[in-house]
């Protein structure tokens, strides 16, 4: 390992890829404190960390990127060598609705971070770290041939992956001017426990569950590259301490799937896995209105990371999608508590009396 760090700063932490990140941490770093700075927005909720909220060297702060005191109070409190910056409003659907929150949030938060960074760094960049998670869905979208590579050229096409590509850019400015010591990746569509159920997969495994219809956007035919998140969470964790300042890497697994058949694979699963009759839930497919500019096809080449870092995928995704499943069966109160607003009162109830906000 190039680099072992003492404070990590992640943000975002109680969302679906940051928990399972701050989980590996913990797991692989036991010299290293993590503050978690999340503002629990609809997608954050500390049920996601319920099983190390009580571990010494992890502590949550409620608060806002946004936020230029808060995040400064925290650089000198904390002394942060590394920070690992995931908080984000996530989802293509609602930034087509809401496109604002997105560009708040994705870009001046980015900015915010940057800005602090740069501040509390500044004189002393030697072992530090600034690590960006972004997406593949910067590059655009692919006909029916060809993978993003690091060089593939930015195309982003929905209010979110723009918000995305702008805050990339101001990392890698950041890193240019200033110096700041910056890595970003940019990875495939993740799946796995914890993913708020606006998401393809979990979504669907609720409404399979319930017996709801399945809204597939146009003809299903849209491809996606997917990835087990806890393989993310991995990559993640060997570019912040090998990966090259300035350097961008790419993410993936080469699992290519239309959205229908990954639909129908899960019916089989969820079905099987429910004691139905195969092929029981076919009938709730329903075919909707297409998301407006909805990308046709996503794919990552990801031989960078595989021959510099030494990464590669650990499970297939057939192990993983019969484990995600599984899990969301197992955690049906999770999936039914996320929805329902409880996680709030869940966090009312934990951090009310401790005078924190
Ligand atoms: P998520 O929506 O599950 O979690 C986002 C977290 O950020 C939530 O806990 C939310 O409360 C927090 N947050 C939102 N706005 C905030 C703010 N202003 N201040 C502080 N915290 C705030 O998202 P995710 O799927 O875990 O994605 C995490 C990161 O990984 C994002 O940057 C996303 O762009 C990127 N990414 C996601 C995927 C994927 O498939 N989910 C793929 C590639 C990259
Ligand atoms: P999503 O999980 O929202 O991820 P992204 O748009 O960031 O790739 O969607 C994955 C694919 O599934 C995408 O092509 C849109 C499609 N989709 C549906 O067909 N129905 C749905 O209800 C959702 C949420 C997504």
């Amino acid at each position: 390992m190039k680099r072992n760090f003492r404070s990590i700063l992640v943000t975002g932490g109680a969302g679906f890829i940051g928990s399972h990140v701050i989980r590996s941490l913990l797991k692989n770093h036991a010299e290293a404190k993590i503050v978690n700075l999340d503002l629990l927005t609809y997608a954050g909720n500390l049920e996601n960390l319920r099983d190390i909220e009580g571990n010494a060297h992890y502590e949550f702060v409620k608060g806002d990127i946004q936020d230029r005191a808060l995040i400064q109070s925290l650089f000198n409190e904390h002394a942060f060598d590394a920070v690992v910056h995931l908080a984000a409003e996530s989802h293509v659907d609602r930034s087509i609705v809401n496109p604002m929150a997105f560009l708040e949030t994705n870009i001046l938060g980015t900015a915010t971070l940057l800005h602090a960074a740069k501040n509390a760094w500044e004189g002393n960049m030697d072992a530090k770290c600034f690590y960006h998670i972004s997406t593949d869905e910067v590059y655009g979208s692919l006909g029916a041939e060809g993978l993003f590579t690091e060089d593939t050229p930015y195309d982003p096409r929905s209010p979110y992956s723009s918000s995305k590509a702008s805050s990339d850019h101001l990392v890698r400015a950041w890193h240019h001017t200033y110096g700041l010591p910056v890595v970003i990746s940019n990875c495939s569509n993740n799946y796995g426990s914890f993913q708020f159920p606006e998401k393809l997969i979990p979504l669907m495994i609720r409404n399979i569950r319930d017996q709801r219809p399945l809204p597939v956007y146009g003809e299903g035919v849209n491809v996606r590259d997917w990835l087990w998140v806890e393989d993310h969470a991995n990559a993640i964790d060997v570019i912040l301490h090998n990966g090259n300042f300035g350097r961008t890497y790419n993410i993936g697994g080469l699992n290519e799937w239309r959205n229908i058949d990954l639909v129908h694979e899960l019916i089989r699963l969820v079905d099987g896995a429910m004691g139905r009759p195969e092929g029981t839930s076919k009938s709730l497919i329903e075919y909707v209105k297409d998301r407006a500019g909805h990308d046709m096809r996503y794919a990552i080449d990801a031989s960078r990371i595989e021959e510099e870092l030494g990464w590669k995928p650990s499970i297939t995704f057939e192990k993983g999608l019969a484990a995600t499943v599984a899990w969301y069966l197992e955690n049906s109160d999770w999936l039914d508590s996320v929805t329902s607003g409880q996680y709030q009162q869940y966090y009312q109830k934990m951090y009310s009396n401790r005078g924190e906000e």
